[in-house]
């Protein structure tokens, strides 16, 4: 959701069309996360000055402009330093159009322009304040105010460093927000600066960094600090102390280097592979060359540094390979994705099973008095996939909530409770306000996420790194499938010494053994799966039924259809169909109802008849050889059999396909469906 990329070069000579070029393939890495305009902004060939180029629509787009507007010889020129800040704006304040891209600008000369993702939640009393003090604004974004605020007070404070101008900016802004922004005053600084939304800083040099951690400086104490003025009418007491920067730390110096600012690795992955995570209020600051982070107060556990980390993504695991879509590519790397989640954690020869990252709490977690597992939408799905295995090998009450709606309950939550957080992104706002809401109540958090690095990993006591590899697609697929394991796992650890669950855990050992060979058959049915896609997308709805351990297949199948294919669709806990639902079948509804032979087999069978006794025709997702339950309906799908608790794995998998090659004949765009982001870092 919105994209931030910038660029630093700074005595290692670039052209502007190269800079160009940087920017707008850093774009296209964060294309994944969700967006509908996009702009850039460099300096101008003519001397001090800033131009801006923003459309509406692709990044494709974006860049047909670029090379007409950028066309001249000057922009060959190598330039030995300069800035450039891009952005993909997913709309939030104000339709998506030219004037609400980012950069957003701070007057007709461009003398600060920013790009920001996030919500600036006062920003209408900013902006009185603004508008008061004779500021005409263009656009209907809340980030216009930041770029005007910072342009306000440069014309006060004319002794005030760049750093200093964004540290006064961001203790007016209330919401959440990550910015990068770049002046005419200050050619050759950029400045950069989070809450709640992520924000890294990448960093090339020529020869090996020569430090492997940026010290932090901290504002002076207040009683000594000068003060600025109240500066909006949102910020009534607030006393605003200016920091320094002298410090017994010295901050990176390097002598040719090039920094990147972006939302998340993958934009920068391809320069450098040593970065450093942002946290709240840090405020990054480049100016000669040299980083440095600036905090304005510091409390007693702040750490002295922020380390530079070394990233183990490789290019080649965010690219598109030979398939048309990244969805499709995530879809066919499970048999794989699968064997890195249980990699180091299941060892098949002595039949236990060790997670690291909450090993030593593993004592703490068994005297809790419930689990409650957290999330949204696919994440939360594994959830609901893992409850029934939880509540048996655990013994304990399992709860299973949207991060949302939990919000919204004011939910009752006790020091003995233990709340996982499930989350690809590890920056979903409502799972993040979930998770510091019980962190403040006392409960044990655990983080189950994909991205190292990421607030809800950093901010968990301790977690599973589900270690499926980065997720471009916008639909969640491979990182479900890898929750789902991560679940399993746990619940495997935490039966390890109980003498009646040995057999049933032997079973599950084994059945994760086999697991990734089972998934290569389950990827074979992809034609026949393309076959029934031809039978359904010219529908208007589709309905999945099932019980059990795959209710959450019909849950998570039924978003998937939804997202990609724009179709209604409805996942149906079977033993609710005379309930209601059972009014919806007649012989044109498409059904798909997942019958395998598992204790609720015979229950499911029951829902099977009451579907085709009303000449529903439903398409039967049933095991291999399973000739009975295959004789209810001309179509059928025929997965390979597992153990009843990881069946949820293989039948997912054929509504992955499903809504796939759906939305493919509907001329949808799989990897970035309409209205959608990959990282919701809103509310
Ligand atoms: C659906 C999908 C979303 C996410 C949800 C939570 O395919 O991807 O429903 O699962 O937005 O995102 P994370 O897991 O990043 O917290």
């Amino acid at each position: 959701m919105c994209g931030i990329f910038a660029y630093l070069n700074y005595l290692t000579p670039k052209s502007r069309h190269e800079v160009l070029d940087l920017l707008l393939n850093g774009l296209k890495r964060l294309e994944y996360r969700g967006y509908d305009s996009t702009g850039v902004a460099i300096d101008s060939p003519q001397a001090n000055d800033i131009v801006m180029v923003k459309r509406c629509g692709k990044v494709k787009v974006l860049e047909d402009a670029i090379a007409e507007h950028f066309s001249g010889k000057e922009y060959d020129e190598p330039v030995m330093t300069h800035v450039g800040i891009a952005h993909t704006r997913w709309a939030t304040h104000g339709v998506p159009c030219e004037t609400n891209s980012h950069p957003q600008r701070s007057d007709d000369e461009n003398s600060f322009v920013v790009v920001h993702n996030g919500i600036v939640t006062n920003y209408k009393d900013v902006k009185t304040f603004l508008e008061k003090r004779g500021y005409v604004f263009e656009s209907d974004t809340d980030t216009e105010v930041i770029a005007k605020l910072v342009h306000h007070l440069w014309k006060k404070h004319q002794g005030y460093s760049f750093r200093e101008l964004v540290e006064q900016v961001i203790q007016q802004l209330e919401g959440a927000f990550a910015i990068a922004i770049k002046s005419k005053h200050f050619p050759g600084e950029c400045v950069a600066s989070r809450r709640g939304s992520p924000l890294l800083v990448g960093i090339k040099t020529k020869t090996r960094l020569s430090t492997d951690h940026i010290p932090i400086l901290y504002g002076k104490d207040e009683k000594s600090s000068q003060t600025c003025e109240k500066d909006t009418e949102a910020s009534k007491t607030k006393v605003l102390p200016r920091t320094e920067s002298t410090s017994e730390f010295m901050p990176l110096e390097e002598k040719e280097v090039e920094y990147f600012f972006a939302s998340d690795a993958s934009a920068v992955i391809e320069h450098t592979n040593r970065v450093i995570y942002l946290e709240d209020d840090d405020v990054a600051a480049v100016r000669d060359g040299t980083l440095s982070i600036h905090r304005l107060k510091k409390c007693l556990d702040d750490p002295h540094a922020r380390e530079i980390t070394t990233l183990k993504m490789e290019i080649q695991q965010i690219m598109k390979g030979n398939y048309d879509y990244f969805m499709l590519k995530e879809i066919f790397e499970q048999p794989e994705s699968v064997v890195n989640t249980m990699r180091g954690r299941v060892r098949f020869d002595s039949k236990s099973v060790v997670l690291g990252g909450i090993k030593e709490f593993i004592p703490e977690i068994k005297r809790c008095r419930r689990l409650m597992l957290i999330g949204c939408g696919t994440s939360y799905h594994s959830a609901v996939a893992t409850r029934q295995l939880l509540e048996e090998l655990t013994e304990l009450p399992v709860m299973v909530e949207l991060a949302s709606d939990f919000l919204d309950r004011n939910t009752p939550i006790f020091r003995d409770d233990v709340c996982f957080f499930i989350s690809q992104s590890g920056e979903t706002a409502d799972s993040l306000m979930a998770l510091r809401y019980c962190k403040q109540r006392g409960a044990l958090i655990v983080g189950i996420t994909n991205t190292v690095g990421s607030s809800i990993c950093r901010e968990s006591h301790c977690g599973v790194h589900i270690n499926a590899g980065p997720e471009i697609g916008v639909a969640s697929t491979k990182a479900y499938t890898s929750q789902f394991i991560s679940l399993v796992m746990f619940a495997l650890v935490m039966s390890e010494d109980r003498l009646s669950l040995q057999q049933r855990r032997l079973e599950i050992i084994q059945a994760l053994y086999e697991l990734p060979e089972r998934i290569r058959q389950v990827l074979k049915l992809d034609s026949q799966v393309q076959e029934l896609a031809k039978d359904l997308f010219q529908h208007k709805s589709l309905l999945i039924m099932g019980r059990g351990y795959n209710f959450a297949t019909c849950l998570e199948g039924a978003l998937k259809v939804k997202e990609l294919t724009y179709m209604h669709s409805e996942g149906i806990m079977a033993g609710e169909l005379k309930h209601g639902p059972l009014a919806l079948i007649d012989d044109r509804m498409p059904v798909m109802m997942i019958v395998l032979r598992d204790p609720v087999y015979i229950k499911c069978i029951n829902a099977l008849q009451q579907v085709t006794s009303r000449k529903g025709c439903p398409i039967i997702i049933c095991e291999e050889g399973d000739e009975e339950t295959k004789s209810y309906s001309s179509r059928s799908l025929e997965i390979p059999r597992t153990v009843d608790c990881l069946q949820g794995i293989l039948t997912v998998i054929p509504m992955q396909l499903l809504s796939y090659h759906i939305a493919v004949l509907r001329g949808c765009d799989v990897d970035c469906p309409r209205n959608l982001a990959k990282s919701v870092t809103v509310e």
